[in-house]
């Protein structure tokens, strides 16, 4: 079987893998990044938009994308929509901080840009089976390549950064298949690209009698927007029509501007994280170690500052052997995880309607959001939040 050998073995190209190569080789730590899927899929799959102040900051500082501001714009508040009427949560005047407007698959097309151009040896198409040898300091990824050949990838380290299906999470986690803490919702999110001008000048998250809508965007000319639906439904069995209708209901006191759809997808919410996210020579980064509900667009931000936590491990551990930082590299992560946790889920259950509400359930609701509307302490967690906590000097 073909061997190859590098520093760290890199299972996924997505956000997580391909800006820890970025960011590793910035520090003259050489990685391979496999990924399952091919290039164009990787850069056409449609992700969440919202980029907190930091991931920006790591994105434009270690040189992985200018388009970001220069393309991407900047959103100073969202508005929360409830029992007909609007609230402006405005960012800047409560922490100082904004977040950027960017598609996730833009981000990707940026990074696999870049590291392409520094030399990266990133395989597309090519399947991780198993890692191996984790608990010793040669570490094995073994995988398939497009032409069905068998690849050996001999590194000092490998990490997970293959999503929720994660291979190599069953070595870091052990025998267990779930390996995590779990939570499921009972809805899902129907998504819609159209062509349409932008229905206000920033995202609306609105909770209505009849469930969420989420208005989001993406150019002067194209928007996202997704609304409560049921995890089974079938994104084609609903005309345009019954969409803008739909839609239209669960905005109260706002008109949509409408347009044709040409794109829609159900999005399935849980919740997760791995019980544990480092063994021995591997680590977990990103959706390979949590999953948060979409609500809030907390999940490229987490795998960001994952990476940037992992990188500066790594960094002490292969250049200077120092394990200290990768000692602790799963409880501090955790820390941010959990709080996103907290935030994907609170923002969720605020906003989200379920089919078994009582009469007091949805009165306790609306007493909910306007705690957070009411109150500067309450608009100021919600801003915190989703602008994001700062990452440690
Ligand atoms: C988008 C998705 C989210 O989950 C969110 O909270 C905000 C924006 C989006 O796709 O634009």
């Amino acid at each position: 079987m073909p061997t190859t050998r590098t520093r760290v073995a890199i299972v996924g190209a997505g956000p997580a893998g391909l800006l820890l190569s970025h960011l590793l080789a910035a520090s003259g730590i050489e990685s391979i990044v496999i990924d399952k899927r091919s290039r164009d899929e990787i850069e056409s799959t449609i992700r969440a938009g919202i980029l907190e102040q930091e991931t920006v900051r790591v994105l434009t500082e270690s040189g992985a994308s200018d388009r970001v501001t220069t393309v991407g714009s900047r959103h100073d508040g969202v508005e929360l929509r409830f029992d007909g009427q609007g609230h402006r949560i405005d960012f800047p005047s409560l922490t100082g901080r904004a977040v950027w407007l960017y598609p996730q698959h833009e981000v990707l097309k940026d990074l696999i840009a870049a590291r392409l151009a520094g030399g990266q040896d990133i395989r597309f198409e090519t399947s991780a089976l198993r890692a191996e040898g984790i608990d010793s300091d040669r570490p094995i990824v073994t995988a398939t390549t497009a032409d069905g050949e068998e690849l050996r990838i001999e590194a000092d380290f490998v990490v997970g950064a293959d999503g929720s299906r994660s291979v190599v999470r069953e070595a870091v986690t052990g025998a267990s298949r779930v390996g995590g803490y779990f939570r499921e919702y009972p809805f899902a999110w129907f998504g819609i690209l159209c062509e349409a001008p932008p229905s206000a000048h920033e995202l609306i998250y609105s909770n209505s009698p009849d469930g969420f809508a989420l208005i989001s965007q993406r150019s002067p000319s194209v928007q996202r927007m997704y609304f409560q639906c049921d995890p089974d439904a079938d994104p084609n069995a609903l005309s345009d029509a019954q969409i803008w209708e739909t839609l239209q209901a669960r905005v109260p006191g706002t008109t949509l501007l409408e347009g044709p759809i040409f794109q829609r997808d159900v999005l399935r919410f849980r919740s997760f994280v791995a019980h544990e996210l480092r063994r021995g020579r591997a680590a977990l980064v990103g959706d390979a170690a949590h999953t948060v509900p979409p609500t809030g667009a907390k999940g490229m931000n987490l795998a960001v500052a994952d990476v940037v936590l992992l990188e500066r491990a790594l960094r002490a551990l292969l250049l200077e052997n120092d394990e200290r930082l990768i000692d602790g590299y799963a409880e501090k992560a955790l820390k941010r995880i959990w709080k996103a946790q907290h935030f994907s889920w609170w923002m969720t259950s605020m906003l989200h309607v379920t089919a078994d509400a009582s009469d007091f359930d949805r009165l306790r609701q609306l007493g909910e959001l306007r705690s957070v509307v009411e109150s500067e302490a309450g608009q100021t967690y919600l801003a915190e939040a989703y602008t994001g906590w700062l990452h440690e000097a």
